[in-house]
């Protein structure tokens, strides 16, 4: 009721459809399973502690390890014994219902326990509930792995958790930088030796979920591998994906057959830290210097290996740091820079080539809707329906500041497009997805400052990388003329065509890059709404209040875009 009111009073469209019933069957539900994970660990915990064969067999194999008991506490470590009905027996003894152990992959469906003679690690969601277990067998068996794991379930998604982490996100923040490694047994002795900033990938590859998991807490993060070339061709493989989301990544290579584990356990925690200090490197460096010593003097193998850096190099988003790279590795590959900058161009083309058709569709999708303000409805009842890029409305601002930033942007006034454009822009630069875009547009203002920033002057004198970017603008097919061709009518009637009305331009596509960021700060604020439970009152109403005040900024602009239009 009260969230009827709070609608009606600030005119928001509630949907009833039965959703509130179904989602909080689904939370209940999801609650259920956490406590039958929570019964599990207590279990295992109880049995590695507490009974003969957990003592014998788990306990002191944790213990000739070297973990500490405060460890094996703070862990939930815990021991499935051999008896395959222990479990099953504890739980129905309680009352638990098996059919949720069954949906959780504890109990199989002959009603046995599905770890068994395991040592049992509990992976936990980063704020602390037990979504899963990984089991570790203890004497190799035929054919049996040496980890089993929990299956994906309503509460476990594999691709989402980072082992570790719930531990480790305090220290990751204090310390703005986390390790990555590969094992559970890894991530729990660095702990333990006070490197209390790990979390380890569980031996697959990192996910884009995983990445962004990290990002929430730092930007940096140092994979710590083993010194064999497995260990490094695994490191090889997250890397790119770490390097496109704007993580800076280094690397530590352990001296052969070494994991981090087994380091700390030779020589100890200081050893540990001194080696690291000593032997962290800048990954794409790493990666130069290895791809180097593999080709050694052989001219094809080198070209081949130039295109593998180079395909590294261009997944780097901001332009800044990918010059620096540049420079670094041509140095090394003995080089000149410039070749290496139009190898990366090359390949960034390539990348924005790829996703442009995507790109294009989805704006032409979109431009229905940009039109009508009545068409809102539907998207304010389903926001999520909706995809909302941005790249497109960015880079159609630069597009227009680059070709006509110079023009007169009004006879009366006599400013320029460029000036107009910059002032509008002062408030959107911090919102800039796209950090190339953004640089180039401060490129852009310093030159103007200096008054300097013509078409020719960007193309011949900016930083290569800027150059080439600028002529990319100037020459490129890809801007909103898509749309235009369907409003290119209405135009020929009473005003000039796109490219020789820079005024008009330059208004249509500020207005469209604030359009789609209010868009975005909507659905952003009502995600939050949405897992309105978790708020205080206060703030409920505060994220109301600034729904209200977007909607009505959004009305604004789509109308003021529409008689621009028409
Ligand atoms: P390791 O074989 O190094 O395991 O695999 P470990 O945990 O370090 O165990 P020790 O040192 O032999 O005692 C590294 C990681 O790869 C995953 C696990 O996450 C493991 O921690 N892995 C390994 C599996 O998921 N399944 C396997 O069968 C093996
Ligand atoms: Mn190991």
């Amino acid at each position: 009721d009260a969230i009827r009111y709070l609608a009606k009073k600030y005119g928001i469209e509630l949907e009833e459809t039965g959703a509130d019933p179904i989602f909080d069957a689904a939370e209940q539900e999801k609650e259920s399973l956490y406590l039958v994970n929570q019964f599990a660990s207590q279990f295992f915990q109880k049995q590695l502690l507490e009974t003969d064969e957990g003592k014998s067999v788990g306990l002191s194999y944790f213990k000739d390890r070297g973990y500490r008991e405060d460890m094996i506490q703070l862990f939930q470590l815990g021991f499935a014994p051999t008896d395959r009905t222990a479990l099953v027996k504890a739980a129905t003894a309680k009352g638990y219902s098996i059919e949720l152990f069954q949906r959780l992959g504890l109990v199989n469906k002959y009603d046995q326990d599905f770890f068994h003679d395991r040592i049992m690690f509990p992976i936990h969601s980063p704020n602390g509930k037990i979504v899963a277990f990984a089991g570790r067998y203890l004497q190799k068996t035929a054919n049996s792995p040496k980890y089993i794991n929990s299956p994906e379930t309503e509460i476990y998604n594999k691709s989402k958790v980072l082992f570790g982490m719930y531990f480790a996100r305090n220290a990751i923040r204090k310390q703005n930088k986390v390790y990555l490694v590969e094992g559970y047994t890894d991530v729990i002795t660095l702990f333990q030796a006070g490197i209390e900033n790990v979390v380890a990938s569980s031996g697959t590859s990192l996910t884009i979920e995983q990445i962004r998991l990290i990002r929430r807490y730092t930007h940096d993060v140092t994979m710590l591998y083993d010194g064999d070339k497995a260990g490094v061709k695994a490191a090889l493989r997250g890397v790119d994906l770490l390097l496109q989301e704007d993580l800076n990544v280094r690397i530590v290579q352990l001296p052969e057959s070494e994991d981090p584990d087994s380091y700390i356990r030779k020589f100890g925690a200081q050893a540990f830290h001194d080696y690291s200090a000593a032997e962290e490197k800048d990954f794409v460096l790493f990666k130069t210097g290895l791809l180097l010593e593999e080709s050694g003097n052989d001219p094809i193998r080198k070209t081949q290996m130039l295109k593998d850096i180079v395909s590294s190099i261009a997944l780097i988003p901001d332009t800044i740091k990918r010059s620096v790279y540049i420079k670094e590795c041509a140095q090394r590959f003995g080089i000149s820079e410039k070749i290496f900058v139009e190898e990366t161009q090359k390949v960034i083309r390539q990348q924005i080539t790829q996703k442009r058709q995507g790109q294009i569709q989805t704006a032409l999708d979109q431009s229905q809707s940009e039109k009508a303000p009545e068409s809102w409805s539907e998207w304010d009842k389903n926001p999520d329906k909706v995809v909302i890029d941005d790249d497109f409305q960015e880079r159609d601002v630069v597009r227009v500041l680059i070709s006509m930033g110079h023009l007169p942007y009004d006879a009366e006034a006599q400013i320029s497009v460029a000036s107009y454009m910059l002032t509008e822009l002062q408030d959107h630069l911090d919102q800039f997805n796209n950090s190339n875009y953004r640089s180039l547009i401060e490129h852009y203002a310093q030159l103007f400052e200096e008054g300097n920033a013509t078409p020719e002057k960007l193309v011949n004198d900016a930083d290569p990388i800027f150059s080439q970017m600028v002529i990319n603008f100037i020459t490129s097919p890809y801007e909103y003329s898509e749309n235009w061709e369907k409003k290119w009518e209405i135009f020929l009637q009473n005003q000039l065509p796109p490219a020789q009305n820079q005024k008009e331009e330059a208004k249509q596509v500020i207005l469209r890059l604030r359009l789609r960021k209010i868009m975005k700060l909507i659905k952003e604020n009502q995600e939050i709404l949405s897992k309105s439970k978790d708020l205080e009152t206060t703030e409920i109403d505060r994220h109301l209040k600034a729904h209200q005040m977007l909607v009505q900024m959004r009305n604004e602009v789509a109308s003021e875009l529409s008689t621009i239009l028409l």
